[in-house]
């Protein structure tokens, strides 16, 4: 006992003596060290400013998200009825409490911040170095990525003031660190050897042996071509670090492709922080014209909306991953398909904004807007293949709220494609939905990969769909390209003709897909069940009967999938 109140009265002493008037500050966010492939380079100056953002805790979440899987079950009564941006607001927006607390304390510290979201949720400031380490008890210091020297300004932990603790949901950017990569196809010559003849469907024309176009997705998923007729059924295309979507480009691709359609056949645009979108022949972007060929070149007649989010405000994907989520949801109407092909890896991303961002997911699944991003192109490795001695899991494919699309290739049979990144969350658990279709896969697996995957993870991906020798054009030049990266716009093009052949019978857009695709979209998909996904030097995970992370429940056929949503 006198031992006990001995310590007890040291520990006050020594508070009262350290800072006097300093508040007692709380360990909120750290890492357990650099993230691998960076280093550190040293302090960052004190006068130089940084940027910050600061997320404040959403009121309902819990709320927001049994709505989310009321109206997007389909053996639910509430299936199809989405919620209103007003309705989304109100649960999610932070309490008076929150505001209050945050403000006042932003007040006492001189920070004047700029609101940054409809609801009031992400505030923004820039102050320098020196402040940012006293406000937040961090060291923030610079850090560069070894094999392309990006640097970043982060620290590996931060604290935040205790009476904040409930109100302030995290700071950014401190913990995460910035993705150099991206996720980018690989782009290769075109492919001039004679390739077997693997056609076995006499629908499926034998070109698409040795490259795909439209056609042979058309063939392959049983889409149609004929002209979708809903202007109010948009499909958005998300796109980060300059890429620009080409329009001579996507002409080409039309005419060569497309014959049955005018060449003409475009996109619009919308920029975000500073983005925009220049034409010129040597900006054309890969990712971006491959993403863009395969929606309008795919959803015929789908107004199709290309968002080049600019680097105005951010250093990495994040942010405008942020900040294209945010704009969506400040919107009446938002688009009811969004694809994103870029992503990385769930460990380089702090627990707290990984939430914020799948949190914020779920809200505009919610208002009834499919959330499409490719899975990764590293295998169990991650986005990039790189050595490993774990599986490394994605983000935001571990996010339960979106639909992660892996990859395949030929059709005779349908494989996965080796490079299709596939695994389990450690930071997102198994949501209800996939919970006997993923116990199914980690029964049948037995002990292969025990200790390298985490088995009470969310499982991803959900989907997938071809992903290799994508014919496109980029700056007046063709090729192929593969990766996941194919995979997420196509699917976005078949739930976009779904979407509008819904709206057509006075329907609702399809909403967040899992959990239909988990129940009564099943039976609409063509199981994969051979290849696999390996690294870190194993083989990965193979296919197999039914869900597995690799192909996810396998692929979509379009008529089928007209039946399993009732028209
Ligand atoms: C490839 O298969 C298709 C469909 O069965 C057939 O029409 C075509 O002649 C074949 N081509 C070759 C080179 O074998
Ligand atoms: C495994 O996943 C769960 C979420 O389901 C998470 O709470 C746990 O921390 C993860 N384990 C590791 C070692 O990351």
């Amino acid at each position: 006992m006198v031992a006990t109140r001995g310590l007890f009265f040291v520990s006050l002493f020594a508070l009262a003596l350290g800072k006097p008037m300093a508040r007692s500050m709380k360990l909120h966010e750290s890492r357990e060290g650099i993230p691998e492939g960076f280093s550190l380079r040293g302090a960052a100056q004190p006068e130089q400013t940084i940027k910050l953002r600061l997320a404040l805790v959403q009121s309902n979440f819990a709320e927001l998200e049994r709505k989310l899987m009321d109206v997007s079950t389909p053996s639910s009564a509430n299936y199809g009825k989405h919620l209103s941006k007003a309705e989304v607001q109100q649960l999610v927006a932070p309490t008076q409490d929150s505001v209050d607390a945050v403000k006042s304390w932003l007040k006492e510290n001189d920070i004047s911040a700029k609101t940054i979201s409809a609801t009031g949720d992400w505030l923004s400031f820039e102050v320098p170095v020196s402040k940012a380490n006293e406000l937040f008890d961090a060291d923030f210091s610079i850090y560069t990525h070894d094999e392309t020297g990006t640097e970043a300004v982060r620290t590996l932990s931060y604290s935040i003031p205790a009476e904040l603790q409930g109100h302030l949901d995290l700071v950014h950017p401190t913990v995460t660190f910035p993705n150099p990569r991206g996720l980018p196809p690989v782009f290769t010559a075109p492919i001039k050897a004679e390739a077997q003849n693997l056609t076995s469907r006499a629908t499926i024309p034998s070109s698409c042996a040795r490259t795909i176009t439209p056609a042979c997705l058309q063939a392959i998923y049983n889409i149609p071509s004929t002209p979708a007729t809903e202007s109010s059924n948009k499909l958005a295309v998300t796109g980060f670090i300059e890429q620009f979507a080409n329009k001579a480009d996507l002409k080409t691709f039309l005419t060569r492709f497309r014959t049955d359609i005018s060449s003409s056949t475009s996109f619009t645009l919308q920029t975000l922080d500073g983005g925009s979108n220049p034409q010129s022949s040597s900006e054309a972007g890969v990712e971006a014209n491959l993403d863009i060929q395969y929606t309008v070149g795919v959803a015929t007649g789908v107004p199709t909306v290309f968002i080049s989010v600019g680097e105005d405000f951010q250093d990495g994907d994040l942010e405008g991953f942020l900040d294209v989520v945010n704009s969506l949801l400040d919107e009446d109407t938002p688009p009811f398909v969004m694809t994103t092909s870029y992503g990385q890896n769930e460990n380089t991303i702090s627990r707290n904004l990984a939430n914020n961002l799948c949190n914020a997911y779920a809200q505009l699944g919610a208002r009834g807007v499919s959330i499409l991003f490719a899975s990764g192109d590293g295998g169990v490795a991650g986005s990039q293949s790189a050595s490993c001695s774990k599986f490394v899991p994605t983000f935001p494919s571990g996010c339960p709220f979106m639909t992660s699309v892996g990859a395949t290739q030929g059709f005779s049979p349908e494989t996965a494609a080796d490079f299709s990144s596939g695994g389990f969350s450690n930071y997102f658990a198994i949501p209800d939905y996939q919970t006997s279709a993923v116990s199914g896969y980690i029964k049948a697996l037995g002990n292969t990969n025990s200790g390298k995957y985490n088995a009470t993870g969310r499982g991803f991906p959900d989907i997938a769909t071809q992903g290799v020798n994508f014919e496109v054009v980029v700056g007046g030049q063709s090729g192929t390209v593969e990766g996941t990266s194919c995979s997420s716009p196509t699917l976005a093009s078949i739930i976009s003709l779904l979407n509008d052949r819904l709206i057509a019978a006075g329907k609702s857009p399809l909403g967040f897909l899992n959990p239909f695709l988990y129940s009564t979209g099943t039976s609409a998909l063509n199981d994969i069940t051979s290849g696999s996904n390996p690294g870190c030097n194993t083989n990965g995970f193979p296919a197999k009967a039914g869900w597995d992370p690799v192909t996810g429940l396998g692929t979509p056929d379009f008529n089928k999938l007209l039946s399993a949503v009732g028209l």
